[in-house]
C-alpha cells in the first residue's frame, strides 16, 4: 500500500477515506449533564465529529492513519468530545498529532489513572500502549488531529466507557 495526500485542508474521502459521523445521540451517555443533553437533542441532533480513515490493509505491519474533525460545543459546561477508547488484540500506542485548533488528549489507564496532555497545531502528543485515550475541543474553532496507530487493533470503547475518564481537569 502506497499513498500521499496532503493532511490539510483536504476532501479526504477523495482520496478514498472512509467517513465515519459521530452524533450527540450515538454518545449522549458518556457526557456528565444528561438534561443539557436532551435539551440539544430537542432542537436537533448535532455532529460532535467526524473521523476520515484512510485506507490500509489490517495486517500487523500496517498502521491505522485517521483524521478527525471535532466540532466546537458544550453539552452543558462540558466541551465535545470523542467517545475515547482502549486499543486491544494488540494494545498499542497512539500518536496524536495537532492540525488545527486546541484541545487535549485525556488518557486514562485501566487502574483508573487519569492524565491530560495538550493537543495543538503542530504539535504530537504521545500516548502508550494501556491509556484509554480521548481528545477534547476546549477551543472555538474545529480540533483536526492526525492518530496514527497500529493497523490490526481492535477498538475497546466498553472498557474506556466504564472508566469514562471520571475526573476531568
Ligand atoms: C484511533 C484514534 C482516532 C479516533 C478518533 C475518534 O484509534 O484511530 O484514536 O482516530 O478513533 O479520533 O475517536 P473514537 O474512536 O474514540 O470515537
Ligand atoms: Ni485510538
Amino acid at each position: 500500500k502506497l499513498f500521499s495526500i496532503p493532511l490539510l485542508p483536504a476532501d479526504y474521502e477523495t482520496y478514498g477515506a472512509l467517513k465515519t459521523v459521530r452524533r450527540l445521540s450515538q454518545m449522549k451517555s458518556l457526557y456528565a449533564d444528561q438534561e443539557a443533553a436532551d435539551r440539544l437533542l430537542e432542537n436537533g441532533d448535532p455532529v460532535i465529529y467526524e473521523v476520515y480513515e484512510l485506507p490500509h490493509p489490517n495486517d500487523e505491519t500496517d498502521l491505522l492513519v485517521n483524521i478527525t474533525v471535532l466540532y466546537p460545543g458544550y453539552v452543558g459546561d462540558e466541551p465535545y468530545m470523542t467517545k475515547g477508547h482502549f486499543h486491544r488484540e494488540p494494545d498499542t500506542a497512539e500518536a496524536v498529532i495537532g492540525l488545527s485548533g486546541e484541545g487535549e488528549l485525556l488518557v486514562q489507564n485501566r487502574e483508573g489513572e487519569l492524565r491530560s496532555l495538550k493537543v495543538a497545531a503542530g504539535r504530537i502528543s504521545y500516548a502508550g500502549g494501556g491509556w484509554a485515550h480521548r481528545v477534547v475541543n476546549t477551543g472555538s474553532e474545529n480540533l483536526v488531529f492526525f492518530a496514527v496507530s497500529g493497523a490490526n487493533i481492535v477498538h475497546d470503547y466498553e472498557t474506556a466507557a466504564e472508566l469514562n475518564f471520571k475526573k476531568r481537569q
